[in-house]
């Protein structure tokens, strides 16, 4: 089967097929000079964006927060912070991303809110036993130093804090899955799911396209706080932990959201941070609930053909079941960069290049993280520059992916980063770059043939022109094998197939004409180690 140049739209909804870039927007470019990238320095930016040829953007909390994880503490979910611009300026940003062609998709973080927010501050204020106290969960400890119960934190310590450590007469602890600055809210209370379709309504009615949900599996707990069996961080580790998240009242908020979404015209998108093993994720995605839903088993696979391929049949088969089709991603803010986690070094980057290329042809919508397109490497950030709360509480450190983005090869403005202001020197980055960031850069790269940003574009290129021929469909799915020489293989349909060489020796490939691939094949047939291809079959 060729390739054919133009042909008519293939009838999937847009986020069927589409690509989505992650910003992290304190990283990605810094407007005003302050170290901290903002909206200004993303409007600008935007362009570049569009230019590779993505569908989206997914932009990660920009709220007012005191940042104790970094915006994943909201104060205020209908407003901007101070930090990051105003809500004109987000206005400008949507509308000038809608003129680009980019949807633009939001954070929306309902598990947990920041111990500012003016409803937790009542909470505290009112005391034991109050109704604002039922917004939240606030419960008596056996003696002011124990806890409720035995759940711990995804951050590391204990998930419980004394509401008011110096008083004799409040023995209440409240409950925190995270850091003690994001106190969980208490779902239980219908007065929470109103106030959150309150904030939907905000973004939507701001022509918002979508949202992304924040630990979408955790919002109800078991009633009555039981112990866990789990000794680990309680939402985390892709198990369903029956005391503590992944309830079945969960599902009819999402289904209400999504009445809420489809109330809007063009339907507004909902995709969920959930973060179960395939089966129990694929039921966020059933019809009437999320559209899409993170592979989060895929997201943190090493450079293992065996694992791949064992998770891909667990996702393809949570499809078949529950109609839903994975939506793909190996970076996030959160997660280690696959240049590092496939290797490190050379061997490394060319394993994230081909990794990147075939989860571009992957059946289903596809996350990409911003830098996964210039293969940056996660950074070791020195020891007294790291801010992570996880870190702080004994967890791994998760700044060494949200370090900013070079755009210049020339160090000058933290190698661009900072757009530059009319008052003088742009202060330092709120994480430090490291040495020889400028071999990464953007304006490097896109004079570079070779770079992984010119493979991105074309991969994208390609991508769209294969849904639009419909050898791409929304009802492809994917049947994984490993053939001999640690070869991986996806079938996506009778037409198309992956093949990813993950073992030391090249490969010979299945029949069919390779139109795509990681780096360019030395032998006809053949794949060396660590390329991946794109290969039409019949
Ligand atoms: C998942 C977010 O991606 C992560 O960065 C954050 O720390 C936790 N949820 C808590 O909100």
């Amino acid at each position: 089967m060729s390739v054919p140049e133009e042909a008519a739209l293939a009838p999937a909804a847009w986020w069927q097929s589409a690509v989505i870039y992650q910003v992290y927007p304190r990283s990605f470019a810094d407007g005003d000079g302050d170290g901290v990238g903002d909206l200004a320095g993303l409007t600008a930016r935007l362009p570049y964006i569009a230019s590779l040829g993505v569908d989206g953007i997914w932009m990660t909390p920009f709220q007012p927060s005191p940042q104790v994880d970094q915006g994943y503490d909201v104060s205020d979910y209908c407003g901007v912070d101070p930090l990051f611009g105003t809500l004109e300026q987000f206005e400008s940003l949507l509308e000038q991303a809608h003129a680009l062609g980019l949807k633009v998709l939001l954070d929306v973080v309902p598990n947990h809110c920041s111990s500012e927010h003016p409803l937790f501050q009542a909470a505290l204020a009112a005391g034991p036993g109050s109704p604002e106290r039922e917004m939240f969960h606030f419960v008596a400890g056996p003696d002011a130093d124990t806890p409720p119960n035995n759940w711990q934190s995804v951050f590391g310590g204990p998930a419980w804090s004394r509401a008011n450590p110096a008083s004799a007469t409040d023995n209440d602890w409240y409950l925190h899955l995270f850091s003690a600055g994001q106190p969980d809210w208490n779902w239980r209370n219908p007065a929470i799911g109103e106030y959150f379709e309150g904030v939907l309504k905000f973004w939507f009615d701001k022509g918002v396209d979508g949202l992304r949900i924040d630990v979408a599996h955790a919002l109800f707990k078991a009633e009555g706080l039981p112990d866990s069996p789990s000794t680990g961080g309680v939402v985390d580790g892709l198990r369903s932990n029956p005391q503590v998240s992944d309830q079945e009242e969960v599902h009819e908020v999402y289904r209400r959201w999504r009445t809420l979404a489809e109330n809007y015209e063009p339907h507004r998108l909902l995709v969920g941070e959930v973060n179960l093993e395939p089966a129990r994720a694929a039921r966020y995605t059933r019809a009437g609930e999320m559209h899409q839903a993170f592979a989060f088993a895929f997201v943190k696979l090493g450079w293992d053909p065996e694992s791949w391929a064992a998770v891909g049949n667990e996702l393809e088969a949570a499809r078949l079941l529950h109609g839903a089709t994975p939506t793909w991603a190996l970076e996030n803010h959160d997660i280690v960069r696959t240049a590092t986690r496939f290797g490190g070094g050379d061997v490394g980057a060319m394993r994230a290049r081909a990794a990147l290329v075939a989860l571009l042809g992957l059946p289903g919508p596809a996350y990409l993280y911003q830098g996964q397109e210039l293969g940056l490497p996660e950074v070791d950030v020195p020891l007294e520059a790291r801010v992570d709360p996880m870190w702080a509480r004994g967890g791994v450190c998760r700044d060494g992916a949200r370090v900013p983005l070079p755009w210049t090869e020339d160090p000058a403005l933290h190698h661009g980063f900072a757009l530059g202001t009319a008052e003088g020197p742009p202060s330092e980055p709120w994480l430090p770059l490291p040495a020889g960031w400028g071999r990464y850069a953007v304006e490097r790269q896109e004079r570079d043939a070779e770079s992984v940003l010119n493979l991105t574009k074309a991969a994208l290129a390609l991508r769209r022109k294969l849904w639009k021929n419909e050898v791409f469909t929304a009802d492809d799915g994917g049947t994984w094998r490993v053939e001999a020489g640690e070869l991986l293989v996806c079938e996506r349909n009778e037409h198309f197939l992956i093949a990813v060489a993950m073992g030391a020796e090249p490969v010979q490939l299945p029949a069919g004409t390779v139109i795509f691939s990681a780096q360019p094949l030395e032998q006809e047939g053949w794949l060396q180690p660590n390329n991946a291809a794109w290969i039409l079959t019949g």
